[in-house]
């Protein structure tokens, strides 16, 4: 008898029951170990409810990556917004990822069409969209809490005006109500304080909050959630639980923990496996690194992920740490071709490489006087060359 397939496919067994619970974008109910965190931000911010209008907050969140900001401040103004409204206060929340809206332009427009929709994206300077978003504000009595997150990215590229304007809007009001409260997040967004005015320098250190690496205890409560949520009954072996936490903790990531048990998941069923052994996380470990996250490198164009990926093929081939510019460039017109890309000219290039460097992708630094005469060097964060390689092929297919 000849082989069904389809019946095959359709009986194939899944340690998975929903995966989407694993995504990035998912933001549980309960957020293990950082009720001290929710519990501070909910004593600075329930002025806002208790008497509306009356200050403004501004905080800073900050710590390294994969530990909760964004899953906690989304969650926050969440409860925030919904506690407003039962009684009867007209609090919006806004987040917003300063990675994606690079510009002040771009963040004060999604300000203005959370409250305007339609409000046409040309013709105005951020300082008039900035005062329209006020009087939306006042008109329909309205407060914004307006979180935005990757900020430290953003200041590295703009400065930290942004900042500065949105405070001196609210100082300027002193008789009138203050709509606008904010909370900025990012890895280290205190640490360069020339970049700060003395008194936005004052306000913002009163308020920071600091998230701390996630330990392996940590870890392991976080991930036994979200075992409960996207995989069917025992088929997680605790053992592989306590792995990926042990690895994880190292960098102290969620972020990291949760794909490793998705990828863990994923070997498991590859292999027809009922369960997911300790095993296949070693070799999930193997198959990505916690640099390279997707919502990082997706957000980056075309050209820019091109120039990347001579830049891990050069570097991949020469086994060296830096490459010059110029040895890049080459790389780069020879996978434009492959692409069918037209390559740009060497100013674009130099300026997507100073993104680059801004993203904390690449590393720069200006070669010595040795036999290389003085040029920029390009060398690779974190991420092994081949790795990364993989990684953008990957993603550009
Ligand atoms: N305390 C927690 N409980 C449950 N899931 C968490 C917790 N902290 C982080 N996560 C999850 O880990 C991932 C990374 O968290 P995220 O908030 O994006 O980190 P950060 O913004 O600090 O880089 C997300 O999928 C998030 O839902
Ligand atoms: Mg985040």
């Amino acid at each position: 008898m000849s082989r069904d397939y389809v019946e095959d496919e359709l009986s194939r067994h899944s340690v998975f029951k929903s995966e989407q619970f694993l995504s990035v974008d998912y933001v549980p109910e309960t957020l293990p170990h950082r009720e001290l965190e929710l519990r501070t931000l909910a004593q600075s911010f329930k002025t806002l409810i208790t008497s509306p209008g009356r200050t403004s907050q501004k905080f800073i969140v900050e710590g390294p990556v994969g530990t909760g900001k964004t899953a906690v401040t989304k969650r926050f103004s969440e409860q925030m917004v919904q506690a407003a409204n039962r009684r009867g206060i007209r609090l919006h929340k806004l987040h917003i990822n300063c990675r994606v809206n690079k510009t002040t332009n771009l963040i004060y427009m999604k300000m203005l069409r959370e409250f305007k929709p339609m409000f046409p994206r040309r013709g105005h300077s951020p300082a008039e969209i900035l005062q329209m978003v006020l009087e939306v504000l006042d008109s329909e009595d309205k407060y914004l809490l307006l979180i935005m997150d990757e900020l430290d990215y953003f200041i590295r590229q703009r400065g930290a005006d942004i900042l500065y304007d949105l405070t001196r809007l609210m100082d300027d009001r002193l008789n009138a109500p203050q709509r606008i409260s904010m909370i900025g997040v990012g890895r280290d967004i205190s640490v360069d304080e020339s970049m700060f005015d003395h008194s936005i320098l004052s306000t913002l250190q009163r308020n920071i909050l600091h998230f701390e690496k996630y330990n392996s205890e940590a870890l392991h409560d976080i991930l036994r959630d979200r075992v409960v949520l996207a995989f069917e009954p025992n088929t997680v072996m605790d053992e592989a639980l306590q792995v990926i936490s042990d690895i994880a903790s190292e960098r102290g990531d969620a972020r990291y923990a949760i794909e490793l048990l998705w990828r863990a998941g994923k070997q498991a069923d590859r292999e027809g496996s009922k369960a997911v052994y300790p095993d296949y996380v070693r070799q999930a470990k193997a198959d990505t690194h916690p640099e390279l996250r997707k919502e990082v490198f997706t957000s980056l164009p075309l050209q820019t992920k091109l120039l990347l990926l001579a830049a891990s093929r050069h570097l991949k081939e020469i086994r060296s740490a830096y490459a010059t510019i110029g040895e890049v460039e080459d790389m780069y017109h020879t996978v434009c071709e492959e692409y069918g890309q037209e390559p740009r000219a060497h100013t674009q290039v130099w300026q997507w490489v100073q993104d680059l460097s801004a993203h904390g992708i690449v590393d720069t630094k200006r070669s010595g006087q040795g036999q290389r005469g003085q040029t920029t060097l390009i060398g690779l964060s974190d991420v092994p060359a081949d790795m990364l390689e993989r990684f953008l092929v990957d993603l550009l297919k």
